[in-house]
């Protein structure tokens, strides 16, 4: 949560800054503000709500400094209002900064801090970090680089800061723990800052990811220099980004999310591109391909994730269960952290996340690491924190995904899931060359079958239409569909603000059917497979009490098509991998229903895209 940028260089900071927060308006959008330098004064502009808002408080105004930083909020502590808006200043105003993450001990700071005369004007934890730096450097007369390296060693918690000072005009000082910061060195002795390289990627692409306790200090004089929190200096390892700006931008769509349903047959593509082959018979993913035979001696794979990656393990249990035969259990990391559980040696725990910073997940896999367990990870972000830390993983190669709810990152985290569940089975024998062969066959040939449910967008927006006033909506599936349920539900909740519920198909007569009448839409998949009749009988239930039906069937299907009050067909293909298709319509359908209630599609309310904080 919480984005964060910064430009030091010769250029004019404000639009830098400006632009880049609004590539990381997605990871918050309470407030925005920038802190300027500019003729040895500290100028402050911060507004409640989005950038725009921001933007229109500045207009007009002479805004210059050839520094600057700037943040936009996802409130923690205190309310989504101006004051509370970063940046936060010391009190005689030379010092700025910004923050993301939070810190936990805050509250015996501050008492600290107001027993020696500080004042707040924030109800914020960031402005403790302000105070504390000041107070340290006045009274220890250090240089603010050391000032801020001796206060985080009283911070406990999570932060990405970026320090502004009066008095070091040509120097930026950055640190993080927990929270992600990239600094991008420009071509042109200048220097970038950021959450993630969204807000760098135009103007160059040569990074380096910060660790976790470094600080970074950036000079126009002297470059980049990076410590780590005991004062030793490490060398920076300069990364190259392979990013293109045009994913970025909406390409013509108006909104992301859309875009990036529409881009789900390049994404899956590009997901299990030179990783499998099904002509020559190969499947591969290099990145965990030395772990293989450990994940297969191991006792269990304990998968873990937030949200919407949590429905892909789902879908990730029944496949490499099914397939590769060997035990799988998923949890949420939030859960599983906290709750003491049993991890051996043997275990290998393997995180899904699409940021690859959600802070659950992060803290789930620390502690899996501590108790000597392999951790694995599935990101799509390149270069995040779970990449980092983890023993080996795989990259899902969606691209970037803006939009608050996960569409495409989902279909990439199925697709790498499918591959790893494919590839196991084969190492360990558990899948015949017949089948084997023919999940490959098919899963080449999903991209082809997305886009041909694309192309079904006129008739799913008409339903769409019918549904857009419900205020409740149930979601059903079976097997592998019940996690499509789920995210289905999830989709449409939190886009679209109508609460819905995803259950197991067989699970509706034990609770949820009696709230079935004839305003309930009820989505169901239905697709041929193992569980079909049953599902066909769930459906008969809901119909008995007057629910409207929605199905997702397979092309041709004649039975549902006589029951249902509304179809969507997906071409056929095997049982495994319908998550992959039965995905796109639910997907689809949320964003028509948002649109047509005039929801902010790609920045739902209260939501983030990364959630930082636990
Ligand atoms: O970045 P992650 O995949 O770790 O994020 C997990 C969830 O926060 C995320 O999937 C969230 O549920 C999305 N809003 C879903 O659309």
């Amino acid at each position: 949560m919480c984005g964060i940028v910064a430009y030091i260089g010769k250029k004019e900071a404000y639009p830098i800054v400006v632009k880049g927060l609004k590539r990381l308006e997605y990871r918050g959008y309470d407030s925005a503000g920038v802190a300027l330098l500019d003729q040895g004064t500290i100028n402050l502009y911060k507004r409640q709500g989005k950038v725009a808002n921001l933007e229109a408080f500045t207009e007009g105004k002479n805004i210059n400094g050839h520094a600057g930083i700037g943040h936009t909020r996802w409130a923690t502590h205190g309310l989504p209002n101006d004051v509370n808006a970063h940046p936060h200043t010391s009190t005689d105003g030379k010092i700025a900064l910004i923050h993301n993450g939070i810190i936990e001990n805050y509250g015996p700071l501050k008492e600290e801090l107001m027993s020696r005369g500080y004042e707040f004007k924030s109800e914020t934890d960031t402005e403790v970090l302000v105070h504390l730096i000041d107070d340290i450097q006045k009274n220890e007369n250090v240089s603010i680089a050391e000032a801020v390296r001796l206060a985080l060693h009283s911070v406990v918690g999570a932060y990405a800061i970026v320090v502004l000072s009066k008095e070091n005009p040509n120097q930026l000082v950055a640190a993080r723990k927990s929270s992600p910061l990239v600094v991008g060195i420009g071509k042109d002795g200048d220097f970038f800052l950021a959450s993630d390289a969204t807000p760098i990627i135009e103007y160059t692409k040569r990074v380096v990811y910060l660790e976790d306790e470094e600080i970074a200090v950036v000079d126009l004089n002297d470059g980049l220099k990076i410590f780590n929190i005991g004062n030793q200096e490490v060398t920076p390892y300069v990364q190259q980004l392979e990013m293109q700006l045009e994913a970025l931008e909406k390409g013509g769509y108006e909104h992301f999310m859309m875009k990036e349903i529409y881009e789900q047959p390049r994404s899956i593509t590009d997901c299990f591109r030179g990783r499998m082959n099904a002509a020559e018979g190969w499947v591969t993913l290099g990145g965990i391909k030395e772990y293989e035979q450990k994940i297969i001696n191991a006792p269990r794979i304990i998968m873990i994730a937030c949200g919407t990656s949590w429905h892909a393990c789902l879908v990730g249990e029944y496949l490499i269960e099914d397939l590769a035969r060997i035990n799988v259990e998923v949890e949420y990391a939030s859960e599983f952290r906290y709750r003491n559980p049993i991890i051996n040696e043997n275990d290998v725990i393997l995180a899904v996340s699409q940021s690859g910073e959600t802070a659950d997940t992060m803290a789930a896999l620390e502690l899996a690491k501590s108790k000597g367990a392999t951790i694995l990870g599935i990101c799509n972000v390149v270069g995040s924190s779970i990449s980092r830390i983890t023993d080996a993983g795989s990259y899902t190669h969606a691209g970037p995904e803006i939009g608050v709810a996960s569409t495409k990152a989902f279909t990439a985290q199925v697709t790498v899931l499918t591959l790893m569940a494919l590839s196991l089975a084969h190492k360990k024998g558990s899948i015949s060359e017949t089948k084997f062969h023919t999940l490959l066959t098919e899963l080449e040939a999903i991209p082809e079958k997305v886009q041909r449910i694309l192309e079904k967008n006129t008739h799913i927006e008409s339903i769409a239409s019918v549904y857009k006033d419900a205020t409740n909506a149930l979601y059903l599936g079976r097997g592998s569909s019940f996690p499509v349920a789920l995210e289905g539900a999830l989709k449409l909740k939190e886009i679209s603000y109508i609460h819905a519920e995803g259950y197991p198909a067989a699970e509706m007569k034990h609770g949820p059917i009696a709230l079935i009448d004839e305003e309930m839409p009820v989505f169901v998949i239905a697709t041929k497979g193992t569980s079909y009749e049953k599902v066909v009988s769930n459906i008969q239930e809901v119909k008995a009490r007057k629910g409207k039906i929605i199905a997702i069937v397979t092309e041709g299907d004649t039975q549902v098509r006589d029951l249902a009050d509304h179809i969507i067909e997906i071409p056929e293909t095997d049982e495994h991998l319908v998550p992959l298709l039965a995905t796109i319509p639910l997907q689809l359908l949320s964003y028509h229903i948002a649109v047509m209630r005039n929801c902010n599609v790609d920045q739902p309310r209260n939501l983030a895209k990364s959630v930082t904080v636990e």
